[in-house]
């Protein structure tokens, strides 16, 4: 029987967190079997060709299923909750599935959920300055999750309210959970569903459709980590809770102190536009007829940038592409000797990939459609 439940297999971290875990060579995790939660027939099929016996699916609605959630959970001891972060009641369901496993005195389960630092961000363009800081996951594991939920008591963020329930529910029924609170993730994903991560490729693609770059302000910023850099984090956390005698508890700084960073590098909102800007007109793509011949940043309003790049959610985008988050990753690389490969080199290197890989038609838009050339 499986001992590790995933779900978000079909997305852009989860597919690379599985085949990261399915890749591993350590004793602990090559022969493993993970069972995976996916929605769709055909998804399940894909990946039950590639994995084999590696894997087995279970057929599920998703997350709003909290009945079939927790009973399901109850029978696992490691989930890794990579899907989205944005359903409360669902990655909570997880947790109390797995609090069942605790009552009935099995090993301490654990839940590694995914998050995003959108959820310790200000909002400086529509609510008063609040103070700056960087967030260190070690010495300020006390207080992360305070400010966390000051926040969310001002004004609730379902993707910061999940991780504030997962983390709490855990805490109080003897769960051990972590959650990567991950910063912008670059770079080619390694699953068999999406691969691309969110915010080059939309930066990229509006700057080929517009010919320009953009701003909200001087200051907004992303720490940033490569895909396969954050799913390793996910292979030695699983690593720790299998190899150790003490299954990481007491080891793995965890419940409300579980917050976990995975930032490499860090960069200006501004500065990945810059870049972008710098990779298409270093390809020739930019600049064409009717767009800017210099490069240029422009100053331009909030709504235009969540309805173009943020499905129209303003408090979103304005979190992500105008707010502060700044964080440093410690717990990783002290308590599970995490060392991340793809540093600044790597990050400079994604902007010309993503403009090939726009150019290929491997992304969500096609170049002739950022252009306006679409043939009816
Ligand atoms: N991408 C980033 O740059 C980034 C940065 C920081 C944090 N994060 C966090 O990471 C999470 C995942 O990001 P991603 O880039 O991997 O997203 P993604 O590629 O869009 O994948 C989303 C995954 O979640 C699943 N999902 C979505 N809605 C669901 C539902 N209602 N019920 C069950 N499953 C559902 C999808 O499954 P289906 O195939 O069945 O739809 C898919 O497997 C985000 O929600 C966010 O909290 C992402």
């Amino acid at each position: 029987m499986s001992k590790i439940l995933i779900t978000g297999a079909t997305g852009y971290v989860g597919g690379t967190v599985l085949s990261q875990l399915l890749a591993c060579t350590a004793p602990s995790v090559k022969d493993l079997t993970f069972s995976l939660l996916i929605r769709n027939d055909a998804q399940a099929q894909k990946l039950k060709d590639a994995y084999g016996s590696r894997i087995n699916t279970i057929k599920w609605s998703g997350l709003n299923d909290t009945a079939f959630i927790e009973e399901t959970a109850s029978n696992y001891d490691i989930i890794i909750n990579t899907g989205s972060g944005f359903i409360p009641e669902g990655a909570i369901a997880f947790v109390n599935g797995l609090a069942r496993r605790v009552k009935a005195g099995k090993p301490t389960p654990w839940m590694l959920h995914l998050s995003g630092c959108t959820n310790l961000s200000d909002r400086p363009l529509t609510q008063p300055p609040i103070p700056l800081r960087e967030w260190n996951d070690e010495l300020d594991s006390a207080e992360i999750l305070e400010r966390m939920k000051a926040l969310d008591e001002k004004e609730p963020y379902s993707q910061r309210t999940t991780e504030i329930g997962v983390l709490e529910a855990a805490a109080a029924s003897g769960v051990q959970a972590v959650s990567i609170n991950a910063p912008c993730i670059f770079g080619e994903g390694a699953g068999l569903f999406n691969r691309q991560g969110l915010v080059i490729p939309l930066i990229m693609m509006y700057v080929i459709q517009h010919g320009y770059g953009w701003k909200l302000n001087e200051t907004a910023n992303f720490d940033w980590v490569h895909v396969l850099d954050l799913a390793d984090i996910y292979v030695l956390l699983v690593r720790a809770i299998l190899e150790r005698e003490d299954r990481g508890v007491g080891y793995i700084s965890s419940g409300k102190r579980g917050v976990f960073f995975a930032a490499v590098g860090r960069t200006l909102i501004k500065e990945i536009n810059q870049r972008c800007l710098d990779a298409a007109f270093a390809d020739g793509v930019l600049p064409r007829d009717g767009t800017p011949k210099q490069k240029e940043i422009r100053l331009v309003p909030l709504e235009e940038i969540a309805d173009k790049l943020t499905a129209g959610r303003s408090d979103i985008a304005e979190r992500g592409w105008g707010g502060h988050k700044a964080t440093k990753a410690v717990l990783a690389r002290k308590l599970l000797g995490w060392e991340p490969k793809r540093l600044q080199e790597a990050w400079e290197k994604d902007f010309h990939d993503e403009l090939v890989a726009l150019k290929e038609n491997r992304r969500m838009v096609t170049m002739e459609s950022c252009i306006g050339a679409t043939k009816r």
